[in-house]
C-alpha cells in the first residue's frame, strides 16, 4: 500500500438552505470526524475541510418563498450549521462558505483555467423560458412528469422519486416553478465539460485502478461510465452564484455543482497559505466523505474538472454512504420528516455521544439503514450503559474504594492476566484496519470489544469477593483493569470525543496519542485519579416515548395536509340533481361475492321492495357487521349485471384520501324509503 505524507479530508458541503439532520451526520460527518481524529491521534499531517454551499437553486426557491435575499438564507442556515458541527463535536479544522471572497476568485480562476485551455465547448440551445417571470429555468426552477417512474412533481435536474438525473427537456408537460406557467423554448448559450472525452481515462482511473472502492461507489461509477458519458454544462442562467469570469456572460452564472467542489480548494486556501502541498502533491492522499447522490460529481465530474486543470491531485477515495431513513420513512426536509440536530441537544442535553455511537454504530455503509428511537435506546442502555459505562464504573469506584485512588502495583500475573494483556493490541489492529478501509461500523464494534473484554475479565475475576481472601491478587486484576480503561480513552476517542474527554479527566490522564495504545503501562502504579462520576446514564421509556409521540404528530399533520382534495365537479340544474332518488334501506343479508375480493352481495330492505345490490366494500366490512345496519341507496340507478347477479341500485359511500370506503348513513334510525334531498 503507498504511504502517503499527509492528509486531506473534505466532508460534503452542506447546503446552507436548511438545518442539519441525523442522516447527515450518520452519511457524511461522524465518518469524517472519525477518520480525521484517528489521523490527528496517530500525529499524521491531515486536515478536515467543510463548509456551506451557498448557490443552487433550492436556496434561491427558498428565499422568493421568503421573500427575503438569498444571502439571507445563506447567512441563517451557515450560522445554524456551523454551530451544529462544533456541538457535536465534528471538528472540521475551517467551515468555510462558498459565497466568500476568496471562494468567487478560486472558482472563477478555475473556470478561466480551464476556459484558457480550451478545455469547454461552447453551445447554443434551446432551453425552457419562463415569459412570466421573464427568466430561464434552470434545475428546480422547472417540474414536470418524470420520464422514467411517472412521478408528477420532478425537478428539472432530478427526480427525487426515483432518483434519476434529468435535464428539465426530458421532462413531460414541463411547468414552471416560479410562476406555474408553461415556459417556452429560447435559445441561451453555454459552456460544457465535455465528459465523453474523459471517459477512456475515467474508466482506467475507477475501474481498473480504483477497484479497492466501496461497491456502492464502484458499481455507480460503472453504471454511469457504461451508459456513456455525455458533454456536461456548466454554467446557468441564474443571478445567484459566481459570475462566469468571461466577456458577453451577463446573467451567467457558473453551475453550483461546478463551484461547490471548488469550494473545497477555495477553504483549503483560507485555511493556510501552504494550502498547494495539500492539493498538488502526489504524497497527499485526498478523501472524499460524501452520501450516495454526490457520487457521480465526486467521482466523474470532479475529477474530470481537475485532471482538465492539470496541477491538482485525484481522490484516493471516496467512502460515500447510503440514505439512513427514519422510523421506517425516508428523512425528508420538506415534511419535517428528521431528528434536527439542535432539537435533539434540547431534549439531550450534553449528551452528543450517543447519537455519535448509534449513528456509526448502525450507519448505512452498504445499504440504506433505519434509525428508530427504540434502537438509539437500547445502544445507550445496553451497550454504552451496560457495557462500557458499568465496566469503566466498577474499576474506577473498586480503585478509589480499595486504594484512595491510587494505581495499584500489578503483580504475579496468571494466565488469564496475560491473556487480557495481549489482547489489547491486537484490539487496537483490528480498529485501525477497520479504519483505514472506511469500515466505521466494523470499527466502532470492535473497540467496545475492548470494554466487553474488560467487563468479562471483571466479572470472572471477582475482585470485590476475592479481597475477602487475597488482596494483593486484587492489587493486579485493578492494575489490569486500569490498563485497559486508559487504552479504552485512546482507542474510543474518535467515536465518543466527549465522554472520553471526561474519563481521562476520571483517571487524571491526558495521553491522545494512538500510537500509545495497546501499552499495558499507561497507569504507573502510584498514579493518582479523580473522584469518578457516571459517564453513562440509561434513557427511560418515558424519554423515547416523547420522541416517538412527536414523530407521530409530525405523520397526522403531513397527511392532514397531504389530502389532496378532489375539485368539485361542474354545476348541474337542480332539475338533473332531482332525478336521482336516494332513499335510506336497511341491510338484511350480507355475503361474500365467491372468488372475488372486493364485492359483497346485500339484501336490503328499501321500503319499498326487497332487493339485491352488489357493493364493492368487501375489504372494509365484514359481512355480518352490517346485517341491521341502515344506509343509503341511489334506488332508481339502472340495473347492472356485476360478477352474474344483477345490482339494483348503489350504495352511497364515503372515500378518504387512502381510498377507503365508509358507509354513509342516517344520523338517526328512520323509515326506510325516506327521501334524501
Ligand atoms: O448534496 C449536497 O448537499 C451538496 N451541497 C454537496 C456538495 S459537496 C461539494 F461538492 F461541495
Ligand atoms: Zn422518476
Amino acid at each position: 500500500m503507498k504511504k502517503f505524507k499527509r492528509y486531506l479530508i473534505t466532508s460534503a458541503l452542506p447546503y446552507a438552505n436548511g438545518p442539519i439532520h441525523i442522516g447527515h451526520l450518520a452519511g457524511v460527518y461522524v465518518p469524517s470526524d472519525i477518520f480525521t481524529r484517528y489521523l490527528r491521534m496517530k500525529g499524521e499531517d491531515v486536515i478536515s475541510i467543510c463548509g456551506s454551499d451557498e448557490h443552487g437553486v433550492p436556496i434561491t426557491l427558498k428565499a422568493r418563498k421568503e421573500g427575503v435575499s438569498p444571502q439571507e438564507i445563506v447567512d441563517r442556515y451557515h450560522t445554524i450549521n456551523k454551530k451544529a458541527f462544533e456541538d457535536f463535536g465534528i471538528a472540521f479544522d475551517i467551515y468555510s462558505r462558498t459565497s466568500n471572497k476568496v471562494h468567487y476568485e478560486t472558482a472563477s480562476d478555475f473556470f478561466l483555467t480551464l476556459y484558457n485551455k480550451g478545455k469547454f465547448t461552447e453551445k447554443t440551445s434551446e432551453q425552457y423560458y419562463d415569459e412570466e417571470a421573464g427568466t430561464f429555468l434552470a434545475d428546480r426552477y422547472i417540474m414536470g412528469i418524470c420520464p422514467h417512474c411517472g412521478n408528477e412533481s420532478a425537478y428539472g435536474d432530478q427526480c427525487e422519486k426515483c432518483g434519476t438525473s434529468l435535464s428539465p427537456s426530458d421532462l413531460i408537460n414541463p411547468h414552471s416553478t416560479i410562476s406555474g406557467s408553461k415556459p417556452v423554448l429560447r435559445n441561451t448559450r453555454h459552456w460544457y465539460l465535455p465528459l465523453d472525452k474523459y471517459e477512456p481515462w475515467l474508466k482506467k482511473w475507477i475501474l481498473e485502478d480504483h477497484k479497492e472502492w466501496k461497491t456502492n461507489v464502484y458499481g455507480q461509477c460503472k453504471s454511469w461510465l457504461d451508459q456513456g458519458l455525455q458533454p456536461r454544462a456548466v454554467s446557468r442562467d441564474l443571478d445567484w452564484g459566481v459570475p462566469v469570469p468571461v466577456k458577453d456572460a451577463k446573467g451567467k452564472v457558473l453551475y453550483v455543482w461546478f463551484d461547490a467542489p471548488i469550494g473545497y480548494i477555495s477553504a483549503t486556501k483560507e485555511l493556510t497559505p501552504d494550502w498547494e502541498k495539500y492539493w498538488k502533491d502526489e504524497e497527499t492522499k485526498m478523501v472524499h466523505f460524501i452520501g450516495k447522490d454526490n457520487i457521480v460529481f465526486h467521482c466523474i465530474i470532479f475529477p474530470a474538472m481537475l485532471k482538465a486543470e492539470g496541477s491538482f491531485i485525484l481522490p484516493d477515495n471516496v467512502p460515500a454512504n447510503e440514505f439512513l431513513n427514519l422510523e421506517n420513512d425516508k428523512i425528508s426536509t420538506s415534511r419535517n420528516w428528521a431528528v434536527w440536530l439542535h432539537e435533539y441537544l434540547e431534549d439531550f442535553p450534553g449528551k452528543q455521544d450517543i447519537l455519535r455511537y448509534s449513528l456509526c454504530a448502525s450507519a448505512p455503509e452498504t445499504k440504506d439503514n433505519d434509525f428508530t428511537w427504540k434502537e438509539f435506546q437500547a445502544r445507550n442502555n445496553n451497550e454504552l450503559v451496560a457495557i462500557l459505562g458499568n465496566f469503566i464504573n466498577r474499576t474506577l469506584v473498586l480503585t478509589t474504594n480499595y486504594y484512595e485512588g491510587k494505581v495499584p502495583e500489578r503483580g504475579k500475573t496468571t494466565p488469564e492476566d496475560e491473556a487480557v494483556l495481549k489482547e489489547i493490541p491486537l484490539i487496537r489492529q483490528n480498529v485501525e484496519t477497520s479504519l483505514e478501509t472506511y469500515r466505521f461500523r466494523e470499527a466502532l464494534r470492535e473497540a467496545m470489544n475492548l470494554a466487553r473484554l474488560g467487563n468479562k475479565y471483571l466479572a470472572d475475576s471477582e475482585p470485590w469477593k476475592v479481597i475477602k481472601t487475597d488482596a494483593e491478587r486484587v492489587k493486579t486484576i485493578m492494575n489490569v483493569s486500569l490498563q485497559i480503561t486508559a487504552n479504552l480513552t485512546i482507542i474510543l476517542e474518535p467515536f465518543l470525543p466527549f465522554s472520553m474527554e471526561k474519563l481521562r479527566k476520571f483517571i487524571n490522564c491526558s495521553i491522545l496519542k494512538w500510537n500509545y495504545a495497546g501499552r499495558t503501562d499507561l497507569l504507573v502504579a502510584g498514579h493518582l485519579i479523580n473522584k469518578p462520576e457516571l459517564l453513562f446514564e440509561k434513557i427511560g421509556d418515558d424519554e423515547i416515548a416523547k420522541q416517538i409521540d412527536r414523530l407521530q404528530a409530525t405523520k397526522k399533520s403531513n397527511e392532514e395536509a397531504s389530502m389532496k382534495m378532489i375539485p368539485v365537479k361542474d354545476p348541474v340544474s337542480f332539475d338533473d340533481f332531482s332525478k336521482i332518488d336516494i332513499r335510506t334501506a336497511t341491510v338484511l343479508e350480507a355475503e361474500k361475492v365467491p372468488k372475488t375480493t372486493k364485492l359483497l352481495k346485500l339484501r336490503i330492505d328499501t321500503g319499498i321492495d326487497i332487493r339485491t345490490i352488489v357493493s364493492g366494500i368487501a375489504e372494509y366490512y365484514e359481512p355480518a357487521a352490517l346485517i341491521g345496519k341502515q344506509i343509503s341507496i341511489v334506488a332508481n340507478l339502472e340495473p347492472r349485471k356485476i360478477k352474474g347477479t344483477e345490482s339494483k341500485g348503489m350504495i352511497l359511500m364515503a372515500e378518504d384520501k387512502d381510498g377507503k370506503l365508509v358507509i354513509v348513513s342516517p344520523a338517526e334510525k328512520i323509515n326506510n324509503g325516506s327521501v334524501i334531498k
